[in-house]
């Protein structure tokens, strides 16, 4: 039958909500980790007549529930995936209650609130002032800004406005060691070509680039337009450019300094740590990811420039009914969207609820985790550590049979999920830990489930 569009209809469902919602999270332990089996809903045409919002809820529960993986829990070690805290779930579901649209500061107080989060990000980070950015649904899309503003500024070097006039003959040269595949992709999007990224050759066993070889290929360069993309934890090695040598390259060569922190920045939480990304405080770009290591739901990622204007020639466009006199600045104007989620909100939530310290520990916890199971796979007789972890990620391999036989029955057994990784030409399995919830106890349990994963042990 079908249901009016009234809100009493939620405020009905609501106690079934949130009990659904009170054992999603009490379960994530127990749930098979990874739903590989059930790609697909069941095929149903739209309906004409709606069904009305109680048959679906017992359709969700039905035939998606099931289907869903515990990528919050606490063994999804799969790529980089964050949990979420539970401030930052209130935050995340009063987003879309009050569904307010960040684009310009209109009369609410949400992009005020969003100006307020980054600052505490730019406090947490220990980044420097006069930096200004934008929350992005990831760090590709913070990425993406960082590659427009520097094609912005290599135009403007050679008197061109690329977001007014196109790159046109523009020559830039894009140089980088390491990329995240996300650079790649987001190189080829503003047309510079993810083909035509010169590879800097990187330190022998590191990620990280060989600063003299960037040298010699900065100054051999003759495009006018040099971007350098630098990496504040490569997502394998997590290993980390020397930015303030590549910076001071950079100056001598009027190059745009991007680096991408994504989830290595958090490392800068770390006193121990702190120094591995000094000199990002002359970068020109940053990326970081909130839906990572800072445990907020997606889709959350954090741009910052110290170029304020760059980021406005390129974001901000102008239309009659868009004109506004606000105090604050428009957010659609230091973005990729004209409108927008409120993806503040759980920030605020999260970094209030728990601040530097509790956010401090999400990632000191999670590196000790990862030197436990590096240190369980080195006494093991069946795999062998492929690089000792610096931060949160472990590489290793099986030592008698090929990586993806082992993964694959590592992940069907549904008790932990990882995903596969490559170490200077090596196959291998990599996990990353980025999630409050991983407990000490977490670790003992993916032991057992690699042991069990190898030929012959499975029970
Ligand atoms: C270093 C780095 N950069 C960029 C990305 C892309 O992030 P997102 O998936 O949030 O777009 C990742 C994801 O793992 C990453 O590790």
């Amino acid at each position: 039958m079908e249901s009016a569009l009234t809100d009493q209809a939620f405020f009905a469902l609501q106690p079934e909500l949130t009990a659904w919602s009170q054992q999603w999270l009490q379960q994530l332990d127990q749930r098979p980790v990874a739903r590989p089996d059930e790609p697909m809903p069941p095929l149903r045409d739209l309906p004409g007549h709606g069904l009305g919002l109680e048959a679906v809820w017992q359709s969700f529960c039905r035939d998606l529930a099931p289907g869903f993986n515990a990528s919050p829990g606490p063994r999804y070690l799969g790529f980089v995936t964050g949990g979420v805290t539970p401030a930052a779930l209130a935050g995340d579901w009063l987003t879309a209650v009050i569904d307010q649209n960040v684009a310009s500061a209109g009369n609410s107080i949400a992009t005020g609130v969003e100006l307020q989060v980054l600052d505490w990000l730019r406090q947490l980070l220990e980044l420097p002032g006069g930096l200004i950015g934008s929350l992005t649904t990831g760090a590709t899309a913070a990425n993406l800004l960082g590659m427009v503003c520097a094609r912005q500024y290599a135009g403007w070097r050679q008197g061109r406005d690329i977001a007014r006039d196109g790159i046109g003959s523009a020559a830039i040269k894009v140089f980088s060691g390491t990329p995240h595949a996300s650079s790649l992709k987001v190189v080829g999007l503003v047309g510079l070509g993810r083909e035509q990224i010169a590879a800097v050759p990187c330190l022998p066993g590191s990620e990280a680039m060989d600063v003299a070889a960037l040298a010699a290929m900065l100054e051999a360069s003759p495009e006018p337009g040099k971007i350098v993309i630098a990496s504040a934890g490569t997502v394998t090695g997590t290993d980390f450019d020397d930015l303030n040598a590549i910076a001071a390259l950079c100056r001598q060569h009027q190059a745009w300094l991007h680096v991408d922190g994504a989830f290595g920045l958090f490392s800068r939480l770390d006193p121990q740590r702190r120094d591995w990304s000094a000199g990002i405080e002359f970068a020109d770009s940053i990326t970081c990811d909130g839906h990572k290591w800072l445990n907020v739901p997606y889709d959350c990622g954090i741009f910052f420039t110290r170029h304020a204007d760059l980021l406005q020639q390129c974001c901000s466009v102008s239309a009659p009914y868009l004109e506004t006199h606000d105090l604050l600045p428009a957010l659609m104007d230091r973005g990729i969207e004209q409108s927008r989620r409120f993806r503040a909100l759980p920030l605020w939530f999260s970094l209030l609820a728990y601040g530097r310290e509790g956010m401090r520990r999400i990632v000191e916890d999670n590196c000790r985790q990862a030197a436990a199971l590096a240190e369980w796979l080195e006494a093991s007789p069946d795999y062998a550590l492929l690089k000792a972890p610096r931060l949160n990620v472990v590489v290793f391999r099986p030592r008698q049979e090929a990586s993806a036989d082992v993964l694959a029955r590592l992940n069907a057994a549904g008790e932990v999920f990882m995903t596969p990784g490559q170490w200077q030409g090596q196959q291998g399995i990599r996990a990353a830990f980025s999630n409050w919830r991983t407990g000490d106890g977490d670790v003992e349990r993916v032991c057992r489930a690699l042991a069990a994963a190898v030929r012959g042990n499975a029970s």
